[in-house]
Order: structure tokens, then sequence, then C-alpha cells
């Protein structure tokens, strides 16, 4: 498809907590950019608040989530042009021939971009259908979490089939569009240095953590349904693995990439409803201390149940049976309210076998790879050297690769990339349906082992790293966490 084909957007859910703090800004800054083609934004909305409202509402959202320096007058005037507000109720599918008499007539570049929750997905796409919206040129993209298991996944995945062939399928994980992790792969693939090395021979093990200090803000009436393993674990943290844990592809090619990332769903050791108290740790927010300030607990948060058995926090040692992989845990954690928001890929590489220094901790000296994606991106590579001076002391020097500091242009937000790619056509970075399925697979049993427990979340402190249980997952196996390397 030709980039510069004039495009119509059309956001569902387009004014809600996603549209604006990551949706309209990641659109407001490639238009920006110059990199938007000639296009119509729509954003649904049940209730009919008016042209002029609506412009304010989308602008108010600007101003708190895009950087003031990348707000000129001009481009919002320019980029406010393009935007439409359209009243529909999602939920009766006879509004959507609403759409149809308001969007341009014929087969052009058109994105239907679902934002809702994902029990509404079968009803859009059967609403779309009816209303003789979806054309050979059309697309849909499915925001996660798609379902709330597999069986919900898979009957989400054959009901839009049903409208949309799998190439016009994208299943967006904005993970993937951040700048670090498609540096992961360069890095990866590039370079015959860290290929080689990349398996059980050299790798002692891979911690991945997605930390946030935000709590459950707004979103309790969605996050509460949810919890931590379905809003982030599922997908963020399980693709972030699959990128780093991947055989290198034959091709960048959709097909090629998302092959290979499925060989590794499918090698995941299975995690038995007996081994989720040995491997998997869930917690919850009690009321602590953060950014400074007081914060309450979860269940004292609005919008939550008293007796909420949410999980805020998950932290899980995944092992993958492979020829790569055998023997080398993949300990992986996310949570709210924890000390520092934080996302980082670090690979541990195995000690020297013997120190001919005066080295006393060998162990805390073995070289480790971090891939940070936030907040400053970047990548570093610890390595030993000598401390300058009188004898031959070791200490530990990092070599920084960060691409803030090398490029002229700011570091695009995951959106605008993910949404460019979308316009474009290349799916590369968008989760196939085989892929989705998988995932939920591997997480089914330890969402249904929690189910089929009394047994609440470990609670921790708002502002720490999690419950004490999450620190001995590693300490059994003579491991740390890395915190805020
Ligand atoms: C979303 C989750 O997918 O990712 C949110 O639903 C979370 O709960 C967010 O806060 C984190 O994204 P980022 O890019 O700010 O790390």
């Amino acid at each position: 498809m030709h980039i510069n084909a004039p495009f119509e957007l059309i956001l569902f859910g387009g004014l809600g907590d996603l549209a604006q703090r990551k949706l309209l800004p990641a659109l407001y800054l490639l238009h920006r950019d110059g990199r938007l083609p000639a296009g119509r934004i729509y954003s649904t909305t049940r209730r009919d608040i008016g042209a002029t409202d609506f412009a304010e509402m989308v602008r108010a959202a600007l101003k708190r989530h895009v950087a003031t320096e990348y707000l000129e007058e001009s481009s919002w005037q320019s980029f406010s042009e393009r935007l439409h507000c359209l009243t529909v109720d999602l939920s009766d599918e006879s509004q959507y021939s609403l759409l149809a008499g308001a969007l341009m007539p014929g087969d052009i570049n058109r994105i239907f971009y679902l934002a809702t929750g994902s029990d509404l997905y079968t009803g859009i796409a059967r609403g779309l259908h009816n209303s003789g919206l979806i054309l050979s040129q059309s697309k849909i993209v499915l925001e996660k979490p798609i379902g709330h298991d597999f069986a919900s996944a898979q009957a989400i995945n054959n009901a839009v089939a049903e409208y949309f062939a799998e190439s016009q399928i994208y299943r967006i994980d904005h993970y993937l569009g951040k700048e670090t992790v498609q540096n992961l792969m360069v890095l990866r693939f590039a370079n015959s240095l860290f290929e080689s090395q990349w398996n059980q021979k050299y790798i002692d093990h891979i911690q991945i953590t997605i930390s946030e200090s935000l709590g459950v803000e707004k979103r309790a009436g969605f996050y509460d349904q949810v919890g931590a393993m379905r809003d982030m674990f599922q997908n963020h943290l399980l693709q972030l693995l699959c990128i780093t844990a991947m055989e290198p592809p034959a091709r960048l090619e959709p097909d090629a990439v998302r092959d290979e990332k499925v060989k590794v769903l499918k090698s995941l050791k299975a995690i038995t409803a007996e081994a989720v108290s040995d491997k998997v740790v869930r917690g919850q927010y009690d009321a602590g201390v953060s950014d400074g300030q007081p914060v309450p607990r979860y269940r004292d948060e609005p919008g939550v149940q008293a007796k909420s058995m949410t999980e805020t926090f998950v932290a899980v040692k995944v092992e993958i049976d492979n020829w790569r992989w055998a023997g080398v845990p993949f300990y992986l954690r996310t949570g709210k309210r924890l000390a520092d928001r934080a996302c980082e890929i670090v690979v541990h590489f195995k000690a020297i076998p013997h120190s001919i220094f005066p080295m006393q901790h060998k162990n805390t000296m073995a070289n480790k790879l971090i891939f940070r994606l936030q907040p400053d991106e970047g990548i570093r590579l610890m390595l030993c050297e000598k401390r300058v001076g009188p004898g031959m002391n070791v200490r530990p020097m990092n070599l920084s690769l960060n691409p803030a500091n090398h490029k002229q242009t700011r570091v695009p937000e995951a959106y605008e990339r993910l949404l460019f790619d979308v316009l474009s056509g290349n799916a590369t970075l968008f989760l196939r349906d085989d892929e989705l399925l998988e995932a939920w697979r591997w997480v089914d049993p330890i969402l249904q082992a929690w189910n089929d427990s009394e047994q609440r979340p470990e609670p921790y402190t708002s502002g720490s790293w999690g419950p004490a249980a999450a620190t001995l997952l590693l300490a059994k196996d003579g491991r740390l966490w890395d915190e805020n390397s």
C-alpha cells in the first residue's frame, strides 16, 4: 500500500483514556512531523458533545500528554481540521448505518480502531459488516487485552474473522512499538557478537520488569475486572520475552517474525496448578507513599470492590523448553504502585569460571546487557575494567548506547510507530491469531488456579518493589532482582 494514499481512521472509544493519553497524541505528533498522509480522524462518542466541545477536549488531552515544545498553534490548527466526532451507541448495531452516511464513499485505506472493551469487538465487527463498511482496503485494529481467557479470545478471533481476512486484522501491543524493542532486534540480528552468545552456554538468566509507580488511577472499572496478568503479563511481558528469546527470523516480514514468536510461546514450560505457588507470585498494593505522597491501598481506591482479589502485581519464573534456553530461567514481573516507573530487559551472562584478579564478588561482576525501554531509553553493556591506579583491582563499567544522544530527532512514541505501520499496511509488529491464542493457552492454568484458590494476593506496601514472596522467588535460586539497575 502506498503510504501517501488518503486514509480514514475511526476511533471507537474515541475519547476514552487510551485515546486521550496515547492515540490522539501519537496522531498529532505524526501530523506535526508531516508523516500523516491526507485523511480524516473520527472519534466515536456515545453522547453528542458538539464539534467545539470535542475539539476542546482533544486539545486539553494534547496539552496533558504532549510535551509543550511540540505543541505549536499552527500544527494544532491544521490537525484539528482532520478531527471529527461521531455520536454512535456502539452497543446498538442499527446505529452503524450512521457511520456509513458520514464516511467517504469508496474503497479507501479505512482503519477501524477498537479502543473499547473487547466484549464489544464482535458486535462492532458485525455492525460494520451489516452496514457494508468493510471493503478490501479496510483494516481493523484490536487493542489488548483481547478476551479474558483462551476461550473468549478464540471466540473473538473467530467472530472477527467472519468479516475481516487475517491480513486486515492488526492486534496491537504497544510495547512492540517502543524504540528499544526494535533496537533489541537490531542488536541481536545485525551483530554476530551478541547472537553467538545468546544461549544457555553463556547466559545465566534473564529478567524482564515493567514497573509502574502509578496506581489504578481512574480505570478501576476496567482494571478490577482484569488485573495485572491480563493487563500487562499476557501481552506486554510475554511479547518482550518472545522478542528476546526467538530464533532469528529468515526475513523481516510479518509471518517470518510471527512464526518465530509462536515457536517461543509453544515452547514455554506449562505451569500446572500445583506449580503455581512455587513459580508465580501475585500481589496487591497496600497503602504507602508514592512519589512523596501518601496513597491508599488498592481495595480503598474508588471503584474497586472492598474485597477485591484482583492482582496489581505478578512475578513469574518462566522456563523455555528448547535447545537455546534449556536451564535459563526468565524472571518476569510487573506491578502498579512500585518504587519506580521503569521497563527493562536485563540479560545476565554467566560469571567467569575462574578469576585471576582480586575480585571478591565474582557473581555480581558477571556481564549484563541491559535494554531499558523507559523512562530513559537506552542499552548498556556492563563489563569489567581495571580500576585506575596501583594493583589489579577490577570494577564494573558501562558501555552505553542511548538513542537520544546520537539522534537529532526526538524518540517517537510507540503508538506513533504502530499507527504509521497500520496506515502503511505493515503487520510485522502486530500479533497473529495463533500467537494471541498461544499466549492465553499458557496463562490460562495460572488464572484458573488463582480463581480456584481462596488465598488473597500478597499485600505489598505502595512505593516498594512488591511482595516479599517476589524476592523469595529469586532467592530460592540464589539470585536477586535488579532494582533500578
Ligand atoms: C497499558 C495498560 O497497556 O500499558 C496500563 O493497560 C499501563 O495499565 C500501560 O499503565 C503502560 O504503558 P506505558 O507505555 O506507559 O508503559
